[in-house]
């Protein structure tokens, strides 16, 4: 069991008041599954997200990421955690503008300590993946949407993580760019990747193999 949230609840505090995120949250994604999360603005979905993604913790409740409990764990060991075993991707891409393609997508393995030599041949093959190895030496301003957002992908896959979390990763895209993405990230899956992907598109819904669906913090 990759992923195990048991009764999260996370509270921001904001000035004299309290916004309940999370409200009892419990589930379970097993190694290899496709897990569509949907629910409509401010639900909790990126809240969610970055809990299993040990960005964040909850206020209470446990998470377990292979059997290990989140909020146990130095900052230290979580984000250990976090680049050894997830990849991220988000809405806005999040890339480096002043790097190329391939410096972007060889960051997280700097991060990891991957020898330099190394580090160029895995980006590499992580960008031939998601077909951009003629767009290696572009800036992100370079390129479209769609092509911003396999560097993305790229990125994210490098350092072969078992868990790749997509915070809306389609969100900024046309719907056939946004289609492209969700192919790579069912080829992901298939490939053994466990892909927790969040979308507040009930059409994208519609296609999931299993959906959770989250309204005002809670499981639905
Ligand atoms: N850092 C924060 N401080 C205070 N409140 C927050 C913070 N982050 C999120 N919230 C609040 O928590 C609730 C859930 O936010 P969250 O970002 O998880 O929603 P979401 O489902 O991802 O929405 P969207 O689809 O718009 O991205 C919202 O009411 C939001 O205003
Ligand atoms: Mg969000």
């Amino acid at each position: 069991m990759p992923i195990k949230a048991v009764d999260i609840q996370k509270i921001y505090k904001v000035g004299g008041s309290e916004v309940r995120a999370l409200d009892n949250v419990s589930l379970e994604i097993c190694d290899g599954e496709y897990v569509t999360v949907v629910g409509t603005s401010g639900s909790g979905k990126s809240t969610l997200m970055n809990i299993i993604g040990c960005l964040d913790l909850p206020t209470s409740g446990s998470c377990f990421l292979d059997g290990e409990n989140l909020c146990a764990l130095s900052d230290r060991a979580l984000s250990e955690i976090r680049s050894r075993k997830i990849g991220f991707i988000f809405q806005s891409f999040n890339l480096i503008s002043g790097l190329t393609a391939l410096e972007n997508v060889e960051l997280p393995l700097a991060y990891r300590k991957i020898p330099k030599s190394k580090r160029r041949e895995i980006a590499l093959s992580a960008l031939e993946s998601v077909k951009l190895s003629d767009r290696a030496l572009h800036r992100p301003m370079e390129l479209s949407g769609g092509q911003q957002q396999r560097v993305a992908i790229a990125r994210a896959i490098a350092a072969s993580p078992e868990i790749i979390l997509a915070d809306e990763p389609c969100g900024n895209l046309d719907s056939r760019s946004g289609a492209e993405i969700l192919d790579i990230l069912e080829e992901l899956n298939r490939k053994g990747k466990t892909v927790v992907m969040i979308t507040h598109n009930e059409q994208t819904a519609k296609q999931a193999q299993r959906l959770i669906r989250i309204s005002d913090g809670k499981i639905v």
